[in-house]
């Protein structure tokens, strides 16, 4: 389609957009449906306190847990892990803060569905190894919980098909939770690509670099006991929101963009297998696999209003943590990793980036709304630099307003199907795959994620 074709349409169904369906239309996952004549944004009504439940709550959940108990309206009901005495400890925080203490289910691998069918809960948050999330988001929304779910969503095509269908059939939130995006730095970011600063948006650079190679400590609980196996049998992009998710919304990908087609390569796999026998026994279990996954995978994406984005992927390699945070557009340039600017017109070269201090000017002036209304105390709260309270208050904000979240289920599929698509591109050969549109059709008329304070 021609843009100036889609921005009449786009014209023209935001005339119609008072009212209408709140859901996607119903319907066969491959044939992509019409468009529908009006599209509202998905909301449930206002709650007056939102009623958590947790499943995991290990390295990830507990911090969850902390930042929850601190937001006004939410009260934690109940706590499912594993372990006993993880559990235990996230209650603990709980009570500490001088609510209730929750209730705890413990032990078989589905003891989560008894805390789901409490019927008190409103919304779970899943922080689970990545194998989980699908069937405990589907069994959450299922028996009318919102499900909010750890990254990646999915990683397998019929799996974030899955989320889709289950989110639209029971009318439930379906939110993968991408903490990045409410960084400081991808939140300004969006800001300026949403006043236009940088142009129109034509490239973007996504990764997720950051050495883990330590996690393989966990041998028998904790994110390595679980996650190194992943690395043992697979291989493509095994991580890949964090970078992209920013940049996807920086390019409104499923509201007026949309992954068209991607293909991907990895390099060959060898620094995990190095370090197995570097630091382990050989009869360690570590020792004992073959490692799959390559060091270092890149993939290329097209989107369909013709807008280019790499992602990498390395948890393998020694080098510095690195997400690049880079969006390109036809006046200007952001570069993250360290943080860097050019702006036609407005720096003072389009040849050399504003940096370090000199970028002062520029954060004073494209702050988002958000950061300046929550930023400090997210910033207290901590989490990753506050990213991970913003997150949490801003879903929270969104319940209790009766307001759409800025993350949805079209979300959730179209960003973890890049990882789903990086592998089946790699074991064969980087072939192309058309990426699905999850949206039906839908992310042709809607409207773009707002600049929400
Ligand atoms: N967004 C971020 O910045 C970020 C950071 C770290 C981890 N994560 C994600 O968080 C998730 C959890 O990672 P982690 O590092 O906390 O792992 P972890 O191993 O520390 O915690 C996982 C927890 O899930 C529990 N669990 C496993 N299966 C269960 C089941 N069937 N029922 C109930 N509980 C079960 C385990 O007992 C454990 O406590 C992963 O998806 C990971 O990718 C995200």
């Amino acid at each position: 389609m021609k843009r100036r074709d889609f921005l009449k349409m786009a014209g023209a169904a935001g005339a119609a957009m008072a009212g209408g369906s709140v859901m996607a239309a119903k319907g066969g996952s491959s044939a992509e449906s019409e468009a529908p004549q009006k599209y509202k944004e998905f909301a449930v009504p206002a709650m007056d306190k939102v009623r958590v439940g947790f499943i995991g709550v290990g390295a990830r959940g507990s911090g969850h847990v902390g930042h929850m108990i601190a937001i006004e309206g939410v009260e934690v009901k109940a706590i499912c892990d594993r372990y006993q005495d993880w559990a235990e400890r996230a209650a603990k925080r709980v009570v500490d803060a001088g609510q209730p203490a929750p209730d705890l289910y413990v032990g078989g691998e589905h003891e989560y569905r008894k805390m789901l069918d409490r019927g008190d809960l409103d919304i779970v948050i899943i922080s689970t190894p990545w194998e989980w999330h699908v069937p405990m988001c589907v069994d959450a929304m299922n028996r009318g919980v919102h499900a909010f779910t750890e990254v990646p969503a999915a990683y397998t095509l019929e799996d974030c098909w899955k989320l889709v269908e289950t989110a639209e059939k029971t009318e439930r939130h379906c939110m993968m939770m991408e903490n990045v995006n409410y960084g400081r730095d991808e939140l300004m970011v969006l800001n300026m690509c949403r006043l236009g600063v940088l142009g129109d948006l034509l490239h973007g650079e996504a990764a997720y670099i950051h050495e883990l190679r330590g996690q393989m400590n966990q041998v028998e609980r904790g994110t390595g006991s679980w996650r190194t196996p992943h690395y043992m049998t697979r291989n493509g992009n095994l991580y890949p929101t964090h970078g992209l998710g920013p940049v996807s919304h920086y390019m409104n990908i499923n509201r007026g963009d949309r992954y068209d087609y991607m293909s991907s390569i990895s390099s060959k796999s060898k620094s995990r297998a190095l370090y197995a026998k570097l630091n382990y026994p050989e009869d360690h279990k570590w020792n004992q696999g073959r490692f799959t996954c390559g060091d270092m995978n890149t993939s290329i994406i097209k989107t369909a209003m013709g807008r280019s984005i790499m992602v990498q992927w390395d948890e393998n390699t020694p080098r510095p943590y690195d997400r690049l945070n880079l969006i390109q557009g036809t006046r200007g340039t952001w570069a993250g990793f360290p943080n860097r600017l050019i702006i036609e017109g407005e720096t003072p070269s389009t040849h050399s980036w504003v940096q370090g201090g000199d970028l002062d000017e520029y954060r004073k002036k494209y702050e988002h709304p958000l950061f300046i209304k929550q930023g400090e105390i997210a910033q207290k709260m901590g989490g990753h630099g506050g990213m991970d309270f913003l997150m949490l208050w801003r879903i929270i904000y969104c319940l209790r307003n009766g307001e759409p979240i800025d993350q949805d289920v079209y979300d959730a599929a179209a960003w973890s199907a890049v990882g789903a698509i990086s592998e089946m591109s790699v074991n064969n050969r980087g072939r192309c795959y058309d990426v699905p549109d999850f949206t039906r059709g839908k992310w042709k008329v809607r409207e773009p994620l707002p600049v929400v304070s």
